[in-house]
């Protein structure tokens, strides 16, 4: 591990090394999708892995979340890249869990240096017929659970003068979005804490970025409630029906985002190649949004 104790330090100066060799990285959301793609992406840049997922079902969620052996899956993944892995079931709605995941992250290998706050629910109703449930297990979920993740690390990032937040926010951050007001409302809720805890954090060696991808190729869109959101006139519709839908929402004629196309944008700003942005949201929008601003 380099010396840490300013924003570059010096990790990824060798010719070989990766963009974030000997790092430590925490991803939340790990069990499969983006939390997935992210995490394989940082250990073949040279990170190692310290990974948490909910692993069971959230009632106002109208599909499966991620399981156990899901995890292990990814925990396989990435130790087929040869870096070094650690995973816990944990959700981010439990601020002990989310203590002792870091807690054991630092324990197992000194540090955690880059911090993904990836985890995240959808569900989807009228503005008018959203309940209570849904609208506390959304925020709970989409934006409690990040702030409390971010909180988790932050006094050690402090303390080493170091480190490197990414969370995950959407398009429907940026927007409106019909049918979708609790979630629009975490995910604009996430820019906010983003961008208040960059100010905080400035001068102390950590920054803290957003990433709002469009719609992404995983199980959170990729389910039979989500293709009757998009498609309410058809019976049963499929993925394929849901294709032009989706391609109509973006301007390069791509349905959605492969999860590793985000794990691009993850990766910038994981590594030096980021080290002067912060409080900063970078869309992987498909061009959704080239016509605004
Ligand atoms: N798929 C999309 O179209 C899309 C678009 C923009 C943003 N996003 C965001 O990207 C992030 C990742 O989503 P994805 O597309 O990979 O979906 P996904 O459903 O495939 O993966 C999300 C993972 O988070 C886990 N999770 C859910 N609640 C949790 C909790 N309380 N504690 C810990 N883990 C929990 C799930 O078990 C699952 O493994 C989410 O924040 C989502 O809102 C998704």
């Amino acid at each position: 591990m380099s010396e840490v104790g300013s924003n570059i330090d010096g990790a990824g100066t060798s010719a070989r090394a990766g963009a974030v060799e000997g790092r430590v990285a925490l991803v939340t959301g790990a069990a499969r999708g983006q939390g997935r793609a992210h995490a394989v992406a940082l250990a073949r840049e040279g990170a190692d892995l310290v990974l948490c997922d909910i692993a069971s079902d959230i009632d106002t969620v109208p599909y499966p979340l991620g399981t156990e052996a899901d995890l292990a899956e990814t925990v396989a993944l990435v130790e087929a890249t040869g870096q070094r892995c650690i995973s816990m079931v944990a959700d981010v709605r439990d601020t002990e869990a989310m203590d002792a995941v870091v807690t054991s992250g630092i324990e197992a290998f000194g540090a955690i240096d880059i911090c993904v706050a990836n985890a995240g629910i959808v569900a989807f109703s009228h503005f008018q017929d959203i309940t209570d449930e849904m609208w506390d297990d959304m925020i709970a979920v989409d934006l409690t659970g990040t702030f409390k993740t971010m909180r988790a690390v932050v006094p050690h990032m402090i303390e080493r003068r170091y480190g490197r937040i990414i969370a995950t926010s959407s398009m429907a951050g940026r927007m409106g979005n019909p049918n979708l007001s609790h979630y629009v409302a975490a995910k604009w809720g996430i820019i906010g804490l983003v961008k208040t805890l960059a100010m905080e954090l400035a001068s102390r060696g950590v920054t803290v970025n957003a990433v709002c991808p469009a719609a992404v190729d995983t199980p959170m869109l990729q389910n039979p409630a989500m293709y009757s959101l998009f498609c309410p006139d058809l019976d049963a519709p499929t993925r394929e029906d849901v294709v032009p839908r989706y391609q109509a929402m973006n301007r390069m004629g791509q349905a959605w985002l492969a999860p590793e196309e985000v794990s691009r944008a993850v990766m910038f700003l994981a590594a030096d190649a980021a080290s002067g942005m912060t409080g900063q949201v970078v869309e992987v929008s498909l061009g959704s949004a080239a016509g605004q601003h």
